[in-house]
Formats: C-alpha cells, structure tokens, sequence
C-alpha cells in the first residue's frame, strides 16, 4: 500500500464532460486529495494519473487523511485477500467520515470494477465508485459526490478505446518512474478476474510512451518500468514490444529500462535478441510460471506447455547474459492433485528462479474456473503446499544471492535504506537490492551508479561496501 500526493502540471485535451453535471472548479479549487493505493504496479501508475488529472482541474495534494477533503482508495482484486483487506481498511475510514460529513471517500480500480454492489451494500458511506476507465472523467465525479447526500456517484464503464493519451500522470521525484505502456488484458487466464475488471488489451501510442518517457528523463530519473498486463504482447498498428524498446533506449538519461509482466509465449526471437543487444534493458525478467503440470496449464489456459516454457528459460538464459528470472506460481489451483504440485515443485528447483511470488487460488467472481470448476482443494492443503514451496525458494533465493559474495556489482543508488539511515540501498541490473554503508562525506546520492563489493547478504538482499 502506498500513497501519492498530486502535481499541477497536466493538460487533458480529450475533457469528456458528457454524463454528469460539468465541473465546478471554483468547488473544488483548493479541495484536497489523499490517495491510497492497493495492488500491483499498475495500479501505483494509475493512481499517479488519478493524481495529475486532479490536479489539472484544482484539486491539491492532502498530506495526511485527516486533512484530506477527498479520500480515494484505488483497489485490487485479484485474489479475495486484498479485496478483504480493502473492506476492512473502509470500515476504519467511516470514522474519517464521523469526524468530517463533508468528507468524499470514493473507491477507484478493479474491485469498484468488480464489486460495485458489494460495495455499495457492505459499505453505504462510500460516495464514488469509479473503475479504471473512468478516471478522466475523475474531477466531475468527485464535484458531483462533493454535491449529492444519497447514493454513490458511480462510473465503472469500461471503454475499450482509453488509454490515457496526453495526461501526465504525477509521478513524485526519484530515481524510477513507471509509464503504462498497455492496458487491459485478452488473455482470459481462467482463473484471472483482469479482463473482467480492465477490459480488453489496447496499446498506448508508441509516441505518447516516448513522450512520456522523455519527460521523466528530463524530470531526472534514471530507470523506466514500463507496464502493462501483458506488457511483451504490446502492439500498436505496426510496432511490437521490441520495436518500443528501440525507441526507449536513444533516450538520453534513461539508463536502464525495465518491464513488467511479460506473458511467456509472447516472447519472439526479435524481442530476446533486442533485450541481448541493449545494456540498458535490465538483465531481469518477471515470467509467470504458474504451473509445471501440463493438465494443470490447460485448465488455466495459459496456452503453453512445460515444455516450452522450459525451452523459452533456456534460450532466454543462452542469450541474455547474467539473465536473473523471478515467477508466479499458484499452488491449489481446481483438480491440482499431489503428483501434480509435486511436479511444480520440481521443475522450480530445477530451473531456479531468482525470486518467486507464491500465492495460494483464490476463487475470482466472473471467471471462467470459478463459473466451470470447483474450488476443490481444502485450503489446509493449499496452505501446506504453499509453505512448502515458499521454504524451498528462500533457500534457492539465499544461495543465488551467496554466490554473488566476493563479486563486485554496479549498484544504481535509490536512497537511504529502509532499516538504516546509515546505509544507502540500491538496485543491480538484476534487481537485487544492495544496501551498504553510506560514507562520511556523504558523497553519494540517488540516482548515483557505484560499485558495491559484495560481503555478505540475506535470502532477498545483497550486504557490502563501496568498491575502491
Ligand atoms: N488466485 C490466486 N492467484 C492469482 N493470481 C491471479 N489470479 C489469481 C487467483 N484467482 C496471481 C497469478 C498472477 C499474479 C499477478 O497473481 O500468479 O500472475
């Protein structure tokens, strides 16, 4: 969970005011915004919009919610647990709501999407409901729900056609940024609720992600993450992924480029070779495994096999040197048997990922293994199988990180380190983090590449001191 304040510095030619009363700026000028973030990158980068399309209209950042005139809680609902947590984090705002009745809390992202009479039900108060394709639309919806006493201003349309184009989202100074590159998903993972609350794939104009990322680099950051739910299947009239790496890459400061996910099949030879090619692109790549039973991938539908999953880590391992890989697994998934877990387990020893997000199925309303399939596997199982891969990846992980002791690592520095104010923490080109002393001259800063002599390190984390 995270926070973003708002910027003034946006421009939105494509202003739709059809639908709801038109907006009162001298209302809302001045008016102040706190937003609160669940999920995935996606919905960091979206909640960075959210943030500049407020701002253009007059709305301002709140600092803390207690002074906020707005609340905004923009949500995820791709497994029930972060659902759970969003409704409970509601419950805890009403009290915001007692102490200011003025107060305007709304609900944004894929559960309003997914869940906008569940919210409207469990939690009345809410005053806006507005799904991930409404939010040029944001200002007037929060002007109206800064008017209305009775029921919810909602927008949960989905429209095939937005992304965005021409906002500049706010993004706060730092050393990364992250531009949405994608939107949608047409997958149809059967267990996925994605489609379902961000519509269909659509590609953001390969000039408006150029555009995007000139600024940033102006702005002074270092390292794009582009984005997108299957970010390497991206397609815009003529140009694929690879192609929009190409016209990254020129861009003077960005110096490392980073995306976020890939879909594994959707890997060309083009794109592996034009990731090989460039220092910039980072030796580090996300690829969903989910399964290593074929049965249990069919009925996912995620449309490849074991085999060729394998076959793609081994090339992708051949080509891009140093090449560190992280996936995502599902364990208790309908039907999956011992023999099938088993088989997952196994090949994840065998391939050995640098990092892995586990999680347990979480059954997904409107998806097809929730209308078609029954949540079969007790979740005293699931939670054993979980256990037992997420204790084998720690000590992969841990042993991958000790193989790097006595090595020295460029390290492109993000800030003092969580734990530490001492001490400095950074990012390799494989995405490990690296935390070393900060020196006495205090010489150093975000945004710096050094050289880090690596001494020691933790399961996810990487110890040493400055090279030299
Ligand atoms: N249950 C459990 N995990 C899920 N994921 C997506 N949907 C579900 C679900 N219904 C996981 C997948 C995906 C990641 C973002 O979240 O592993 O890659």
């Amino acid at each position: 969970m995270s926070t973003q304040p708002l910027s003034s510095k946006i421009k939105d030619p494509h202003a739709n005011n059809g639908g709801v009363n038109a907006m009162k700026p001298d209302d809302v000028d001045g008016k102040k915004v706190f937003i609160e973030t669940y999920g995935c990158q996606m919905n960091l980068a979206d909640s960075e919009l959210m943030g500049g399309i407020l701002a253009e209209e007059g709305f301002t950042a709140a600092d803390s919610m207690e002074e906020s005139d707005v609340i905004l809680i923009n949500t995820c609902a791709v497994r029930e647990s972060a659902e759970d947590r969003v409704f409970g984090r509601l419950s805890h705002l009403l009290q915001h709501k007692h102490e200011n009745p003025e107060l305007v809390l709304g609900v944004t992202g894929c559960m309003a999407e997914n869940l906008r009479e569940k919210i409207v039900e469990k939690a009345p108060y809410v005053d806006l409901v507005v799904g991930p394709d409404a939010y040029r639309r944001l200002p007037e919806l929060v002007a109206d729900a800064m008017e209305e006493n009775a029921d919810p201003v909602i927008d949960v349309k989905l429209d095939q056609d937005e992304v965005y184009e021409g906002f500049s989202p706010k993004r706060e100074d730092g050393v990364g940024a992250w531009v949405s590159v994608q939107r949608g998903c047409d997958k149809f993972c059967t267990f996925c609720i994605v489609p379902f609350t961000r519509g269909r794939e659509r590609g953001v104009p390969p000039e408006e992600v150029v555009r995007q990322c000139k600024d940033i680099a102006e702005r002074g950051f270092k390292k794009v993450t582009l984005l997108g739910q299957t970010v390497n299947s991206y397609e815009y009239e003529d140009t694929d992924f690879a192609d929009l790496l190409e016209m990254i890459v020129p861009i003077d400061g960005i110096e490392r480029i980073r995306f976020t996910s890939p879909y594994p099949i959707d890997f060309t030879d083009k794109l592996i070779d034009t990731i090989a090619r460039h220092d910039e692109v980072c030796n580090y790549l996300h690829l969903p495994m989910q399964s290593a039973s074929n049965e249990v991938l069919e009925r996912m539908r995620r449309q490849y096999t074991v085999e060729e999953y394998v076959d793609l880590v081994e090339r992708m391992r051949e080509r891009i040197d140093g090449l560190a890989l992280s996936t995502d697994i599902i364990v208790g998934f309908p039907g999956e048997t011992d023999e099938q877990f088993q088989q997952t387990k196994d090949l994840m020893e065998e391939l050995r990922f640098d990092f892995a997000y586990m999680f347990k199925y979480s059954e997904r309303s409107k998806t097809y293994a929730e209308r078609e399939m029954e949540d079969d596997v007790p979740e005293s199982v699931k939670k054993e199988r979980l256990t037992s891969i997420i204790e084998m990846q720690e000590d992969i992980s841990r042993e991958i990180c000790e193989s790097r002791i006595g090595t020295t690592q460029e390290v492109l520095v993000e800030g003092p380190s969580k734990r530490d104010d001492s001490e400095l923490s950074g990012r390799t080109d494989d995405f490990k983090t690296t935390v070393f002393p900060r020196p006495a001259d205090d010489s150093i800063e975000a945004g710096d590449f050094v050289d880090v002599d690596i001494t020691d390190c933790t399961s996810h984390t990487l110890l040493g001191e400055l090279s030299g």
